[in-house]
């Protein structure tokens, strides 16, 4: 045996959790040698969450509206995050902004993915922006984190083509896959302390569909 000690991360996620489920995937095929702490959840009832339940994680569910500010909920994000031990936070389709507040508490521990090549297309709509623009190359981003809506630093990035007759539901799905094998092995890099090395040197890869 040696003496690696697993690092745990909680992963955030709002939605249908197909990011959420590809790291799970990826902790249980030994590729992230890590593991998933809680996963913590805006939507109690998002699909995201049966993924979680059925991996056996511990999840943390709650409804925003219930409470009288932000700052409110996150104090209680931040201690679920701390009461499972984890090290740092994979957001996964996670739809809320974190405060700077929250931010601050895991300076360099919170990192995204982003459905574009940043800091092309930013925000809720990247996919759709791409395709208006008459993009030939979108792909996603993995960047930490900051105060700013995704404007955090660059860890690795992968393109996509887009072809003439892609749309939404094509290209979302050509980037899902892209997402789907790029963010395990970045969260993989974070578990075994290799990232900020990394930081600077983009892994960019095309991948042609
Ligand atoms: C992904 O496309 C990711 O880039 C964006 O939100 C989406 C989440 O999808 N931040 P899923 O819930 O992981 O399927």
């Amino acid at each position: 045996m040696s003496g690696f000690k697993k690092k745990i991360f909680a992963v955030f996620v709002s939605g249908i959790g197909s990011n959420l489920q590809a790291i799970i995937d990826a902790v249980e095929n030994g590729i992230i040698k890590g593991k998933i702490g809680i996963v913590v959840s805006d939507k109690p009832n998002c699909k995201a969450l049966e993924c979680s339940r059925l991996a056996n994680i511990k999840t943390f569910a709650f409804e925003p509206k219930k409470f009288s500010s932000r700052k409110e909920y996150e104090i209680l994000i931040a201690d679920e995050c701390e009461k499972a031990g984890c090290e740092f936070i994979v957001l996964a389709g996670y739809m809320r902004l974190l405060s700077p507040w929250f931010v601050a508490q895991y300076k360099n521990r919170i990192i995204n993915i982003h459905p574009s090549l940043l800091p092309n297309f930013p925000g809720t709509h990247a996919i759709q922006d791409a395709i208006e623009a008459g993009a030939k190359m979108t792909g996603c981003t993995v960047h930490f984190v900051d105060e700013g809506i995704d404007t955090g630093s660059i860890i690795a990035q992968r393109e996509v083509v887009i072809s003439n007759d892609d749309d939404l539901d094509s290209l979302t799905e050509k980037i899902h896959l892209a997402e789907h094998e790029l963010y395990p092995k970045i969260v993989n890099l974070l578990c075994c302390n290799k990232i900020e090395k990394r930081q600077l040197q983009t892994l960019a890869c095309v991948r042609k569909f």
